[in-house]
């Protein structure tokens, strides 16, 4: 349940150093190796800035915005935002469900607009790499195995990010967790590359560096930052829910995708048990705009919201940056723990 004091009056007055060096931080030009991932219908521009004030880096979430004039329109105002500091926008490209595939557009505006950092998930994002790379464009590509993850390096990807099973949204078919993914990764990533699934203390960040990780990726934790524009309510449920109240759904379509149990998430789960799962069975029950208007209202019973097993470490509605100085502060504990450890 929530703990009544946020991290600052805890820790006392948030600072947060850059403390490590990794490809990942060069590569983006950020302080700390920490990526907020893509959110549907929640990272948008003020949640992104959020993100970059914090010396991680964030991703507008093209999706969200229903054509190329509001994604435009959410690009530059986070521009205006970000002063300066890097930002990206999140390009899904999941067929199955996409009904108006809009990702060709999407490619388009994010060059126009000069947006200096992509990040894909879905399919293999090789055709875009051409046209990314022509415009001076870092493309960081998401999956849920480690297989892909090098499939995507021989596309000609920057980086890769790993999610393993206990992640909110899209695990894949797969479900191997991050840790058996991390030290998979190690062995067969040659790019950088995130580990995340699950990712909400510090410590992981370290343990995930230590065995070989240049960054760790972030949805699950960051839902109860102040800046999120969810409804208030939203994120105290979010608070006070545990690392058990998600579901795995969508095996059926081969969409896994893992979200909070709730009114929506039994009825999915009751019509794949009953093996009627189909996309015109399920489609009607998991579209986005119901998932949005729980965002709107608050009222989390209906709708498919991802989330994953990190709520076990979202107690507290707080600041992004509070959250990441925290994440840090432990990180660097977790460090200075292993060189304790060591034998004289
Ligand atoms: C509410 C929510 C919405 C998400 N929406 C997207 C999305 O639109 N595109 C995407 O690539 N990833 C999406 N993700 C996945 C995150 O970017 C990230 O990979 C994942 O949350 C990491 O696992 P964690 O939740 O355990 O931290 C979403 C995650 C959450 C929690």
């Amino acid at each position: 349940m929530g703990q009544a004091q946020t991290a600052a009056e805890r820790d006392g007055p948030v600072a947060a150093e850059p403390v490590f060096d990794t490809r990942i931080t060069r590569l983006f030009g950020i302080a700390h190796p920490i990526l907020a991932g893509g959110l549907q219908w929640l990272a948008e521009a003020r949640y992104v800035a959020a993100a970059a004030e914090a010396g991680a880096i964030g991703f507008i979430t093209a999706a969200s915005f229903p054509d190329n004039e509001s994604l435009i329109a959410e690009i530059r105002r986070c521009r205006g935002l970000t002063g300066g500091r890097p930002f990206g926008v999140n390009v899904s490209m999941l067929p199955k469900l996409a009904r108006h595939e809009r990702v060709d557009d999407i490619m388009k505006v994010v060059v126009d607009e000069g947006v200096r950092f992509v990040e894909t998930a879905g399919r293999n994002p090789a055709e875009y790499i051409p046209m990314l790379h022509g415009a001076g464009i870092k493309v960081i590509h998401k999956v849920p195995a480690v297989r892909y993850a090098v499939s995507a390096e021989e596309a000609g990807v920057d980086a890769v990010s790993i999610v393993g099973y206990e992640c909110g949204g899209h695990p894949g078919m797969e479900l191997v967790g991050s840790f058996v993914q991390a030290a998979m990764a190690a062995r067969a990533v040659k790019i950088p590359y995130c580990i995340g699934g699950g990712v909400g203390t510090g410590a992981q960040i370290a343990a995930a560096l230590a065995m070989g990780a240049d960054g760790v990726i972030i949805g699950t934790r960051f839902l109860v930052a102040e800046e999120l524009w969810a409804h208030r309510s939203f994120k105290e449920k979010v608070a006070a829910a545990r690392e058990s109240d998600t579901v795995l759904v969508m095996q059926s379509v081969r969409n896994t995708v893992r979200i909070l149990r709730n009114q929506t998430a039994e009825a999915v789960a009751e019509i794949e048990a009953r093996g009627e799962g189909s996309l015109e069975t399920l489609l009607p029950l998991v579209a986005g705009h119901i998932g949005r208007e729980a965002y709107v209202s608050g009222n989390i019973s209906r709708g498919a919201l991802a989330m994953g097993q990190a709520l076990a470490f979202t107690n507290t509605i707080e600041p992004l940056s509070d959250i990441v100085a925290s994440l840090m502060r432990e990180a660097v504990a977790a460090a200075d723990r292993l060189k304790g450890l060591a034998r004289p």
